[in-house]
């Protein structure tokens, strides 16, 4: 059942392909694959999931979401493999996926590079890909990709942090980053936004380091920080769970930190408990990356499987939360160069209860 299938996709691929362009330079996902054949009605779809790792809540959330939505029930049988952040393992996994004929892939890279060897495979082989979260920067070989636009997160977080320090009249920034796994588009946009905005307003970025999306990461970069330098106002942790490290660093080295403090702690997630830690003013502000992608994923899926053309990319809806009223909301120039006014949301305990 699965050869046949797999011949049919294969031969969709090809005849897709070729009236595309397989050279095709276009920066947006290969479209062939969204005429993939309708699977028979009674069967499972087969999915292999090659997930990053459990590095974080929000990892945890998004393989919960990814699970439920991928159901048996829901006409699924899902193939989950944690790669443990570990890039090699991840290019085996969706070897195996491609080996075993899986109906479809579906990866979320550890890293954006390294993919177009494997992309190739498992188009020869017929089986569509699908991207999740973060993004696959040197290859166009997938079907389509569902995440969030990290590199709006870093520019709010910059454009943020430059109308608070307005609004307190703090007049020099010296900040220190933790940043995500270094190779990671999370981290990469992330860096990238906040940077530019850092750039423009002439901050001093004192240093920046790969925590790698980890607590304990966070902690270890934090607590050489806290040794290495005396004056720092800023520190900007580019997930929730390396800011709960940089706090567990802060209250040992004796440095406080939060609304009023000395220091202020932007995060990024907003995972219930980085929202408990904005209720209570110790993150000033928390940028959302929204993990729910598993029904989005699902319905994608169902789409393809009755042979319907589906977006090239869809973005998930994301608010910034911050720990005061000071500011209503913060406008920058977005990464497509448009000019935006976005709400900055005051974060309740039932914000909090309410998040993943
Ligand atoms: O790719 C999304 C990022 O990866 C999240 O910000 C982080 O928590 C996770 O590990």
């Amino acid at each position: 059942m699965k050869k046949i299938l797999a011949l049919i996709l294969s031969l969709a691929l090809a005849l897709s392909l070729a009236a595309c362009g397989a050279g095709s330079t276009t920066a947006s996902p290969n479209a062939g694959a969204a005429s993939v054949a309708p699977s028979a009605a009674s069967d499972l779809i087969t999915v292999g999931f090659a997930q990053v790792g459990h590095e974080s809540d929000w990892r945890t959330a998004s393989t919960k979401s990814v699970q439920t939505a991928l159901s048996k029930d829901n006409g699924f049988d899902l193939q989950f493999v944690d790669c443990d952040n570990d890039s090699a393992a991840q290019l085996t996994a969706v070897r195996n996926f491609i080996q075993q004929q899986v109906d479809y892939i579906v990866i979320d890279p550890i890293v954006s590079t390294g993919w177009d060897t494997v992309l190739t495979e498992a188009q020869d082989a017929g089986v569509p890909v699908i991207v999740l979260d973060r993004t696959i920067d040197d290859s166009d070989k997938y079907v389509t990709w569902i995440g969030s636009e990290f590199m709006n997160e870093g520019l709010a977080s910059g454009a943020w942090l430059k109308a608070y320090a307005a609004a307190k009249g703090i007049t020099e920034l010296n900040i220190l980053v933790i940043q995500g796994t270094v190779g990671s588009s999370a981290e990469i946009g992330r860096t990238n936004g906040f940077k530019q905005i850092a750039d423009a307003e002439g901050w001093n970025i004192v240093d920046s380091q790969d925590g790698n999306f980890t607590q304990d990461g966070g902690q270890k970069i934090m607590e050489s920080y806290c040794k290495s330098y005396q004056k720092f106002n800023v520190v900007v942790c580019q997930n929730d769970n390396e800011a709960f490290g940089a706090e567990d660093a802060m209250d040992a080295a004796g440095v406080s930190y939060g609304v009023g403090k000395d220091v202020i702690v932007v995060s990024f997630d907003a995972c219930k408990a980085g929202l408990n830690e904005v209720v209570a003013g110790k993150f000033n502000a928390d940028f959302q990356c929204n993990p729910l992608q598993g029904q989005f994923l699902a319905d994608t899926i169902k789409k393809l499987v009755a042979g319907e053309t589906v977006e090239s990319k869809t973005f998930m809806a994301e608010p910034w939360y911050v720990s005061e009223d000071t500011l209503k909301d913060i406008t920058y120039t977005n990464s497509i160069n448009k000019e935006v006014t976005e709400p900055l949301v005051v974060t309740t305990q039932a914000i909090a209860d309410a998040s993943y």
